[in-house]
């Protein structure tokens, strides 16, 4: 099985502060860190780093090009990801001395893919590929739709959540990704509501997709039909988050790829995100195959 990743590029700017800025403040910032970010980036190196022959399409500007060259260094395919003449999409992101975070995103390139470009992508994907997406890009709904006319199957994570995702043509994907939060608002439910509980309402309002929910340290579930699944975490010792959800997803995917039923790709995941939160960084976390599978 190929992998299309049609998803976010980013650079991310990481200034720690001391505290979170307020309106009318000017703040030093005590570090500066540039890095490579955006979802659909994480997953797509995800899955070179376990193993899964992996493109990753969307656009960037001229300040990106390096991202191309990580995203190269780890296999992953970039020769659908596009150049233009504005800016790569940057997240700007202030980190206090308690570890809290404020983020602003700009979308640049991820909001200038074309429909032209998306068609051109996938004209050389079918049968047997499966398209990933997140929900940072433009055109979303035409890509599902194209790809699913052309017989890939579709899996989405619908992060980060917000309401237009009700307007997508969420009844024909295979598989949906979402955490606690994306999940309570993507099947209407209450926040507090027990996950199983969550899970039995994502399976009803979509019994196309297999469900994947992860909860943080609760582990993850999976519904689809009359299967249930639940793994619970393997504990690390916690230094970073970030990236732990793609993790999951890119080693989930490789899994399935590879032939593997879902309870057996939630443990791989599961492993590989557990080995993602016990260091520091997103993409660079994100461990090799050879970590995971011994
Ligand atoms: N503290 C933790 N210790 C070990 N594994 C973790 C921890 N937090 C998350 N994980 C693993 O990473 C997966 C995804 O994390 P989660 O927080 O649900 O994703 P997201 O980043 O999308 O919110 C979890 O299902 C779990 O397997
Ligand atoms: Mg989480």
């Amino acid at each position: 099985m190929r992998f299309l990743t049609y998803g976010s590029t980013n650079i991310d700017l990481i200034f720690t502060v001391d505290h979170i800025l307020a309106a009318g403040e000017t703040l030093q910032s005590t570090s500066l860190t540039k890095s490579a970010g955006g979802k659909g980036a994480n997953q797509s190196t995800a899955l070179a780093k376990a193993g899964a022959a992996v493109f990753h399409a969307g656009k960037i500007g001229s300040d990106g090009l390096f991202l191309l060259d990580l995203l190269q260094s780890w296999g992953v395919d970039t020769r659908y990801v596009r150049t233009y003449d504005g800016a790569t999409g940057q997240a700007l992101i202030q980190v206090d001395r308690t570890g809290q975070n404020a983020i602003i995103l700009y979308g640049g390139g991820n909001k200038a893919i074309t429909v032209d470009e998306i068609e051109e992508t996938l004209a050389s994907f079918g049968e047997g590929d499966m398209l990933v997406l997140q929900n940072e890009i433009v055109h979303t709904d035409t890509l599902i739709r194209r790809a699913k006319e052309r017989g890939m199957q579709v899996c989405m994570n619908i992060a980060p959540f917000d309401p237009s995702v009700f307007d997508l043509s969420l009844s024909m994907l295979d598989i949906i990704v979402v955490n606690e939060i994306e999940a309570a608002a993507l099947g209407r439910v209450a926040q507090k509501s027990a996950y199983e509980e969550i899970l039995e309402q994502l399976v009803a309002a979509y019994p196309g997709a297999q469900i994947l929910l992860t909860v943080g340290a609760g582990g993850s579930y999976y519904g689809f039909g009359n299967e249930r699944h639940h793994q619970p975490i393997i504990e690390a010792e916690v230094v970073d988050t970030t990236a732990a959800g793609d993790t999951f997803i890119g080693y989930y995917l490789a899994s399935i790829g590879r032939g593997l039923e879902p309870k057996e790709a939630m443990y791989w995941a599961t492993k590989a995100a557990s080995i993602t939160v016990s260091r520091s960084g997103a993409m660079a976390s994100i461990p090799y195959a050879s970590e995971v599978f011994g």
